[in-house]
């Protein structure tokens, strides 16, 4: 059995009276790419935003690696190696490539800052940075501002500046979203690569059922705040509420 890096017991998360989080409990192991699966409005961005500690739940609790998250802040949580993006882009579009990537590995490296010699951790920094820009295959774009690049490489830049942390389980808000058929290929085969060769565990929210499937290792299907289903991929197919929840709704 593979170490538990991630788990939630009973969350649950309503906006005066609108239900967000109803009871959701799971763990994420180490070397998974752990896909949460719905409609729009389903909760998973509410789920990430608990997770990583932006939203309080009224109920529940996280833990990371054994230690219970309430009393940290959303920056401790990535300094503990809990990264996140964002499905609504939050890149600083003024700022370089290269810059806003080195925003993400300061997180990592802020910890020791304060033992190491400035240059030093401006080094690490930057040599952080670079790394994951050449393996995202982004370096040719690193000093034009974020801003300016096609919607498909944002999205990209915004994957690496979350690895640039390198974090060891890394959620993802909907990050194949708006991108053709051919980019999320490509994000799909480096987020791959990453877990192989960084050992990242992956948290991959899609509303696209088809789109993540092949990738995962575990599913969890949520549908008004609840989980419909969790376990294997190749189960949910034939699973009823399933097949309700998205033939029911069109989104
Ligand atoms: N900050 C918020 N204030 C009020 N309602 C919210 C807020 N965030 C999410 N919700 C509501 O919670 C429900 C789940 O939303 P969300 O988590 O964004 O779903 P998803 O990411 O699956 O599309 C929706 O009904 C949404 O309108
Ligand atoms: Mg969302």
């Amino acid at each position: 059995m593979s170490k538990v890096l991630l788990e939630a017991q009973d969350l649950h998360l309503s906006f005066r009276g609108v239900k967000a989080l109803v009871g959701v409990s799971f763990s994420v192991s180490e070397g998974d790419l752990f896909a949460v699966i719905g409609p729009n409005g389903a909760g998973k961005t509410s789920l990430l935003n608990v997770l990583s500690g932006l939203y309080k739940p009224q109920r529940g609790r996280v833990s990371f690696l054994g230690e219970d998250l309430a009393t940290l802040s959303p920056q401790e949580r990535v300094r503990r190696g809990l990264g996140r993006t964002f499905q609504n882009l939050e890149l600083f579009r003024g700022m370089t490539v290269l810059d806003n990537v080195k925003l993400g590995a300061e997180l990592a490296v802020g910890t020791y800052t304060d033992l190491l010699p400035k240059a030093s951790v401006e080094w690490r920094i930057r040599r952080h940075a670079e790394e994951v820009l050449d393996y995202l295959h982004l370096s040719p774009y690193r000093h034009a501002p974020a801003g300016a690049l096609p919607y498909g490489l944002q999205k990209r830049v915004e994957v690496a500046r979350a690895l640039a942390g390198r974090p060891k389980l890394l959620l993802l808000d909907e990050p194949m979203a708006g991108l053709s058929l051919e980019e999320k290929q490509d994000l799909a085969r480096f987020l791959l690569d990453a877990r192989r060769e960084w050992g990242v565990t992956l948290v991959l929210v899609e509303h696209d059922l088809k789109a993540v499937l092949e990738l995962s290792t575990r599913v969890m299907v949520m549908s008004y705040g609840e989980v419909l289903y969790q376990g294997e991929p190749a189960g949910v197919r034939e699973d009823r509420r399933v097949a309700e929840a998205y033939l029911g709704r069109s989104a």
